[in-house]
């Protein structure tokens, strides 16, 4: 029989990595090479077929299904968390696309699940542990109205959603203006929460990938001719690619990061500056 665990050094420290998508997938084959890896996604079927690919390729890598909008399956996943002895590294990837159009979904997976992950797994983190949100270029140089903004400061509120509706006018309410809500949203939550988790001796972050080749970047091609317009203002002139991404968690991650908390890292070729300056 195949052990691939085997030759593994023992006390690999463990990664929780949420979101088993094209992004997701590729952070956790990356942590993979040096922590056990928890992988959780509400697509149970998805997680657990990452982890045996993982697991296949040598990582020891388990899969859990966490619908991280529901503080049941979150508790859940924070005790699952504790009963492998708590985690070095959460890096909450999941997240949906402005394509999937329904305004309260986009902000509770967006923004309520990572503020209700972070809260719940923080107990857990173990001394030098650190969590990075994937948020997005769209949560840079956007400013939601004061209202909303106001409401933005308690995500882990499960009436959140319902009062930004209510402050914004119906035929606002598209997916484009939810992703752009949730993204900044997340960067604020990262600042916020550093406090707490530097109590703890652990860091939080939040990563902001521009245009990034994936599945669900190519759906968005479809659906936004603007995004070709900025792949042609993206300095490095071509999107971004998973691997990229992957790269650039692995630094936050790790000890080589030490100091870097309630901070974003935009990882975007360059467009953010672009648009900033223009
Ligand atoms: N692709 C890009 O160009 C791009 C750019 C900027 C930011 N991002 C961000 O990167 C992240 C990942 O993107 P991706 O392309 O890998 O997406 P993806 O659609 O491939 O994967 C997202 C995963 O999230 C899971 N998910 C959805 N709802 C969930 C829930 N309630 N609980 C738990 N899991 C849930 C899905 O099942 C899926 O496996 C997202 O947060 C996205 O906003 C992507």
């Amino acid at each position: 029989m195949n052990e691939p665990h085997e030759s593994m050094p023992p006390g690999r420290q463990l990664a929780v990595v949420i979101g088993a998508g094209g992004m997701g997938a590729a952070v956790a084959r990356r942590l993979s090479h040096g922590h056990r890896v928890l992988v959780a996604d509400i697509d149970a079927k998805r997680a657990e077929s990452l982890a045996r690919q993982l697991t296949g390729e040598g990582g020891e890598v388990e899969s859990v299904e966490c619908d991280v909008t529901r503080p049941e399956s979150v508790a859940a996943l924070a005790d699952a968390v504790r009963e492998k002895g708590g985690f070095r590294v959460l890096a909450h990837v999941a997240g949906l696309s402005p394509a999937a159009e329904d305004f309260g979904l986009i902000l509770r997976v967006n923004l309520t699940g990572p503020a209700l992950v972070t809260r719940a797994l923080l107990p857990h983190a173990g001394t030098g542990a650190a969590a990075i949100l994937v948020s997005s270029l769209a949560g840079h140089g956007f400013t939601p109205a004061p209202a909303v903004a106001a409401l933005l400061r308690e995500p882990h509120d499960l009436r959140m959603t319902e009062r930004i509706e209510a402050e914004t006018a119906e035929e606002k309410r598209s997916g484009a203006l939810a992703y752009q809500i949730s993204k900044y949203g997340l960067l604020a939550l990262a600042r916020r929460e550093a406090g707490a988790w530097g109590e703890r001796g652990a860091r939080i972050v939040s990563l902001s990938p521009g245009l990034i080749a994936t599945p669900m970047g190519a759906v968005e091609f479809e659906h936004s001719p603007t995004k070709r317009g900025l792949l042609a203002r993206t300095p490095l002139g071509r999107q971004g690619t998973m691997l990229e991404i992957a790269d650039a968690v692995e630094f936050l991650a790790s000890d080589r990061a030490s100091f870097i908390s309630g901070t974003d890292l935009l990882v975007d070729g360059g467009l953010a500056g672009i648009l900033a300056e223009a």
